[in-house]
């Protein structure tokens, strides 16, 4: 069976084209290296792949005329909360405009199934904690809602055209490939995982701690952070619930365990053996003091069962991927 991965060089899509292939899926990557890797695709995944965009129109017709798709699993996106809030219309054309040309191709060529990456931004501030699937959907920047969007347009998607989708919205994305073939590399990067790992490595001077004064035990922000691989296994479950005739259904993927900023930067110094340098700046605006999701439903009806759920784990397969990578 072959599946269509798009935004297969970044760093999700990377670690689940991993999980298809270890599960005998035959995969097909579209990335136009905005922010993927060559390496990962060439070296690593050894996968087939063409460079190219999912706004191109002629290419998704004649990649979708080529070969037999199954199933699409949808990644590519632009994905910098703050750059969404300066630059809307780049979010709406990429995120929604280039998932609405994707989807149009699959209704032209008859692919029934997606797979859809979206994100607990999609929430907004939260009014329960751990944040259920049934939770109001609020999103408080474009980015969010342009992920929100998608959605909306799925299900008007599987009404009209009958394309039946499983949405996955993730929290925070952390770790790396235990081999560390694969990890992550953003460049612009803005989370935290990374970023302390940057200046363990000496490639940036300080960490900051985005205000202290929250209404947390030690009055960092909570968030929940989720093993890639984990994701990874949960986007097979994902696929193989479509292929086995399910309905429709959105799932949040996370930790259900929240770890403070305070928490993960003491637990990365343990980690990579290095004191770090910390300043503790204001708060930023629209960061909420605890994002934590519940993954009861993808646990009950997928039967996901996130193995690497301990910070240490995720924190010392990152720091293995980013000496390998920056050391
Ligand atoms: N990283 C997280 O914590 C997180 C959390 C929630 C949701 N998500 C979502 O998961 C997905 C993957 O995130 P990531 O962290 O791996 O990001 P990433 O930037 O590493 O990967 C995205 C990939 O899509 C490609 N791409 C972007 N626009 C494209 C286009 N128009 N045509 C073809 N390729 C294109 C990029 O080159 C890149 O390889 C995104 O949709 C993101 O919104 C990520």
């Amino acid at each position: 069976m072959k599946v269509l991965v798009t935004g297969g060089g970044g760093y999700i899509g990377s670690h689940c084209v991993l999980a298809l292939q270890e599960r005998g899926y035959d995969v097909l990557v579209i990335d136009n290296l905005v922010y993927g890797h060559r390496d990962f695709l060439t070296d690593v995944l050894r996968v087939n792949w063409v460079q190219g965009d999912i706004n191109d129109r002629a290419l998704l017709a004649e990649i979708f005329t080529t070969y037999k798709i199954s199933a699409v699993l949808h990644f590519a996106a632009y994905a910098y909360v703050g750059e969404s809030v300066q630059f809307p219309a780049k979010y709406y054309r990429n995120n929604v405009g280039g998932s609405l040309t994707l989807l149009e191709a699959m209704v032209a060529h008859s692919v029934p199934y997606f797979i859809f990456s979206s994100t607990c931004a999609t929430y907004g501030i939260p009014q329960v904690i751990p944040i259920p699937e049934t939770h109001p959907q609020q999103p408080i920047n474009p980015y969010g809602k342009s992920k929100l969007m998608v959605e909306e347009m799925l299900a008007d998607f599987e009404q009209a055209y009958g394309i039946r989708s499983v949405i996955f919205r993730y929290f925070n994305a952390a770790g790396a490939d235990p081999q560390a073939r694969l990890g992550e590399d953003h460049n612009p990067e803005t989370h935290l995982i990374p970023l302390v790992f940057y200046t363990a490595l000496g490639k940036r001077s300080a960490i900051s701690i985005y205000g202290k004064d929250y209404p947390t035990p030690d009055g960092t922000c909570i968030r929940d952070y989720i093993h890639v691989m984990d994701l990874a296994t949960a986007h097979v479950l994902g696929l193989e619930y479509l292929l086995g005739g399910n309905p429709s259904a959105a799932f949040n993927l996370g930790n259900g365990n929240g770890f403070s900023v305070q928490q993960v930067i003491d637990c990365a110094q343990i980690v990579c053996g290095r004191q770090l340098k910390v300043i503790v700046t204001d708060r930023r605006p629209g960061d909420p003091p605890i994002l934590v999701g519940s993954s009861e439903r993808a646990r009950a009806i997928l039967g996901w069962q996130p193995r690497y759920c301990a910070l240490e784990q995720i924190l010392t397969d990152a720091w293995r991927w980013h000496q390998k990578r920056h050391g």
